[in-house]
Parts: structure tokens; C-alpha cells; sequence
């Protein structure tokens, strides 16, 4: 498919998608929010990818929400049309692993979408931040729900109220991202960590994000006892014959998604 706002790549089964909007450090207007959903989706379809990378660039991420086309519409306009709420739900429901590799601003929106992906990794060029009180709005497509689940209610009330940005070395130690990599190793890092998810069962994949974003949804001992009947399963696979035997081997497992 073509994309206007997009650059995608598929190359050993990874989609590369690259948020294309320079003039604006890749604010999200509603052409491209509804071009990353049709691209994950696509991603979704496509049997050859195992994982998807959504970066941007080395100066933004994303600079949140497009504040020129929301400056005009009222309450009926964001109401009515559900302003990005289908796209995101969209992205959410990736079965394949999605990671988010930031550069540079992630704000707002920005900072939303890499929170609403699997994880980030971060230059360490990377400022996160929610300004949109300094808009007169707040988040609105997750960010007081998931900042404050990932970096605890002190530290999210303090970037929801203040609108202030954390650097890439605060982002890690509060949890925010997995790794910080020199931010010229970012690109390599972030599609190192995808070919090492792709090499794997997409069984065991599909399952251990599964199992992971349960915990999000309910209580520890049904997440657990999720996890439990998950693990059982995998016992029905051929990839877990496959890997158990390889590892006793002692050889490389060929995973067929079996
Ligand atoms: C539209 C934006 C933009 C945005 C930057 N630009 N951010 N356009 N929406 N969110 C545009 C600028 O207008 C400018 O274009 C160009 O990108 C370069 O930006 P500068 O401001 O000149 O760059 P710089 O001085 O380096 O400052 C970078 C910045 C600043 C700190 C990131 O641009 C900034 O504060 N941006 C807004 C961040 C923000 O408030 N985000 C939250 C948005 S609300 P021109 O043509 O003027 O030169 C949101 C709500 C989500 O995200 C909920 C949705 C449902």
C-alpha cells in the first residue's frame, strides 16, 4: 500500500515504519494516525512479518497531536469522530510485537502512541513529556492511564501538571523505557531487538504478550493462573518440542510456528 505520511519496509519478516511528517516533527494528523493503523493491520495480514518497529525521526518521534487541525473543532467535532480513538484501538489490538524506537521529542500524543506499543527503546537524544496541559487540554488517547501505571502516580502527576519533559536516563530509571542506546545505534538496536523476537515461536510470542498485557487488565492471581493455562498450551505445540529438544541437542531450534 502507499502511504502519504509513512515510509514502510518489510525485510526479513520485520515492517520498518517510519512517521514522515518532518515539517511538523511528525505530528499526528488524522491522514497519518488512520495511515499507521492500515499499516499495522497490513503488518497483521502479512504472514511474512513477526514484528513491527515504529520509529520517526532523529529530532522527533512525534510531537504529539497536530495542534493546527485540532485548534478549530469543538467539543461536538472531537466527540462525534472519536478524534484517533478507533486508530489507536486499532494499533492496540497488534497480535505481532510492535516496538517503538525514539528519538528525539515524544510528546503528547507521541509520547502515547510509543507508551501504546510493546516497548520503547530510547536514544539518548529522547524527551518524553504530556504538554498538553499547556494547551488547555490534557492526554487523550491514554497517557494519564499508562504513564501512571508505568512510572507510578508522583512522576505522572508531576508531567501531566507541569507538562515538563524527562530525559532519556530518567525515562529508564523510572521504567518508562527498556534500554537507552547512543542515539546514532538507535535504528540498529531497536531492528537487533526485532530479528531476535522474529527468530522465535510466534506461538510462544503471540502467548508471552498476551500473558504480559493481561496483568494490566486484572487482578495478580487470575493474571497468573492466565499465564498458567497459557504455559500449559504452549505443551501442545511443536515448538516447544522443537525447542526443548534443540536446547538437550545443544543446536539452534528451527521454529515453525507449529
Ligand atoms: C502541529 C507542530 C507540532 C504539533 C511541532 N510542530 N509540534 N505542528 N502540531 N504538535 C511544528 C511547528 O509548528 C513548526 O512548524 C515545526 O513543527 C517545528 O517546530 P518548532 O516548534 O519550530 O521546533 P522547536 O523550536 O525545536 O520545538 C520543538 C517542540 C515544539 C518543543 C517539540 O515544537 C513543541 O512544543 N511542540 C508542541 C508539543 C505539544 O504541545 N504536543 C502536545 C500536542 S496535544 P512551523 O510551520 O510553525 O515552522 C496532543 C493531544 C493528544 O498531543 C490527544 C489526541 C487525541
Amino acid at each position: 500500500m502507499a502511504y502519504k505520511t509513512l515510509i514502510v519496509e518489510t525485510q526479513d519478516h520485520i515492517t520498518l515504519i517510519k512517521l514522515n511528517r518532518p515539517e511538523a516533527l511528525n505530528a499526528l494528523n488524522s491522514a497519518l494516525i488512520g495511515e499507521l493503523a492500515d499499516a499495522i493491520d497490513e503488518a497483521n495480514r502479512d504472514d511474512k512479518v513477526r514484528c513491527i518497529v515504529i520509529t520517526g525521526s532523529e529530532k522527533a518521534f512525534a510531537a504529539g497531536a497536530d495542534i493546527k487541525e485540532m485548534s478549530e473543532k469543538s467539543f461536538v467535532d472531537v466527540y462525534m469522530e472519536n478524534l484517533f480513538a478507533d486508530e489507536f484501538d486499532r494499533l492496540c489490538r497488534s497480535r505481532k510485537p510492535i516496538i517503538a524506537a525514539v528519538a528525539g521529542y515524544a510528546l503528547g500524543g507521541g509520547c502515547e502512541l510509543a507508551m501504546a506499543c510493546d516497548f520503547i527503546i530510547a536514544g539518548d537524544n529522547a524527551k518524553f513529556g504530556q504538554p498538553e496541559i499547556n494547551l488547555g487540554v490534557i492526554a487523550g488517547i491514554g497517557g494519564t492511564q499508562r504513564l501512571t501505571r508505568f512510572v507510578g502516580k508522583s512522576k505522572a502527576m508531576d508531567m501531566h501538571l507541569t507538562g515538563r519533559f524527562m530525559d532519556a536516563a530518567e525515562a529508564e530509571s523510572c521504567g518508562l523505557v527498556s534500554r537507552v542506546v547512543p542515539a546514532k545505534k538507535l535504528m540498529e538496536e531497536a531492528m537487533g531487538a526485532a530479528a531476535k523476537i522474529a527468530e522465535k515461536s510466534m506461538v510462544a510470542v503471540y502467548a508471552a504478550k498476551e500473558a504480559v498485557n493481561r496483568s494490566y487488565e486484572t487482578t495478580l492471581n487470575e493474571g497468573i493462573l492466565f499465564e498458567r493455562r497459557l504455559f500449559h498450551s504452549l505443551f501442545a505445540s511443536e515448538d516447544q518440542k522443537e525447542g526443548m529438544a534443540a536446547f538437550m541437542e545443544k543446536r539452534e531450534p528451527q521454529f515453525r510456528d507449529k
